[in-house]
This record gives structure tokens, sequence and C-alpha cells, in this order.
């Protein structure tokens, strides 16, 4: 199949203060605590670099990493994950925020939290920049949510197609070329 970038669903400049607006609420939500943020590699690396640099320094942030692949045909999970790669610290006792590129079926954060919540951290919040609800699967609530889309795919802003476009700053949907 051959794609290309089609329209801009959400600007950069919208992406900026909604980043801006979750990380003062986050701020807020954990002030004066330690909070481990966690990010799932790699669709949500570019959003977490900038969130966690709006959350003001009441917090005490550490952050650490997790990759995961769903068993499953296409873009379409399974609810099956595979841990690529694991966090790095132990997490027991520990104030720990699930971040998120987008949230579909559910099913992999549905997971994700089960195994994370088997190693007892003090409290687990989950947040996601885009979430598109229409297809969720896994009864999971998604504790902050910067924009609720539609079920269309997107790239830009970490998001990506065959590796694609994670570079570009605004979200955009993606339109198909070609079958070849
Ligand atoms: P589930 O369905 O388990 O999966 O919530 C979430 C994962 O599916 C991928 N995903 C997308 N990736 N554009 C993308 O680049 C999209 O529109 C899209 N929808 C789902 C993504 O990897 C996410 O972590
Ligand atoms: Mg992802």
């Amino acid at each position: 199949m051959n794609y290309k970038v089609g329209n801009v669903l959400i600007s950069e400049e919208d992406i900026v203060s909604k980043v801006a607006e979750l990380g003062k609420i986050i701020g807020e939500d954990y002030k004066g605590e330690d909070l481990v943020v966690v990010g799932i590699l790699r669709g949500a690396a570019i959003f977490m670099a900038d969130l966690v640099r709006n959350i003001d320094d009441r917090v005490n942030v550490s952050m650490d990493f997790m990759s995961v692949s769903s068993y499953g045909v296409s873009t379409t999970s399974s609810g099956v994950v595979r841990i690529n790669k694991d966090l790095d610290n132990v997490i027991k006792d520990k104030h720990v925020l699930i971040v998120e590129d987008i949230v579909d079926t559910g099913l992999t954060l549905s997971y994700l939290k089960r195994v994370l919540l088997e190693r007892e951290p003090r409290s687990l919040a989950l947040c996601s920049l885009l979430d598109k609800k229409e297809r969720r699967i896994a009864d999971i609530s998604v504790d902050y949510v910067g924009f609720d889309i539609p079920d269309i795919f997107v790239v830009g802003y970490g998001l990506d197609c065959a590796e694609r476009w994670r570079n570009l700053r605004s979200v955009y949907s993606v339109d198909v070329l070609s079958q070849d």
C-alpha cells in the first residue's frame, strides 16, 4: 500500500496548549509527590518529552519506558501483548503515570495496567494524547486525555504509519494513494 499524509486533524498550536494544560493538571494532582512517568515506546516518546516539561518542579518526576507489541493482525490489537522492553526501575509503592500516544480498543492499556498493578505501585493512572473512544473494547478509563478523535488512522507527533511521520509537529489523517 502507498500512503500519503492527509489533512491536519489537530494543529501544532492546539497540541502545544493541550499538553501545557495536561501538565498543569498533573502537576497539581501530584504536587509534593514522587511520580514515575512511564512512556510506552515508541509512539508516546514525543508527547512524553513535552508533557514532563509542563509538569512543574513541585513534583519529583522520574522517567521510565516500556516497549510493547500486540500479537495481532494488521492494525487491530489482539489484546495479547508482548513486553519487548520492561521498566528499568521498581515501581512498588510509587505513584505511576502511564503515558500513551493513543487508546484505541484499550486492550493494550488494560493488559499493561494489569501487569503493572501486580507490582503494587502506590497508585496507577493513565494519560493518553488521543482517544478513539468509538473503537473501545476493553473497559478502561483514561485519567488524562488530550483529544477525542474519530475512528480514522492518524500520524504525526510520535504516531507513525510503518515508522514514518513520527516527526511531524501536528496530527494528520492518512490517505491511501494506491494498493501496491
Ligand atoms: P489498543 O487498540 O490496544 O492499541 O488501544 C493502541 C495502539 O494502537 C496503535 N494505534 C495507532 N497508531 N495511528 C497510529 O499511529 C493510529 O491512528 C492508531 N490507532 C491505534 C498505537 O500503537 C497504540 O499504542
Ligand atoms: Mg503505541
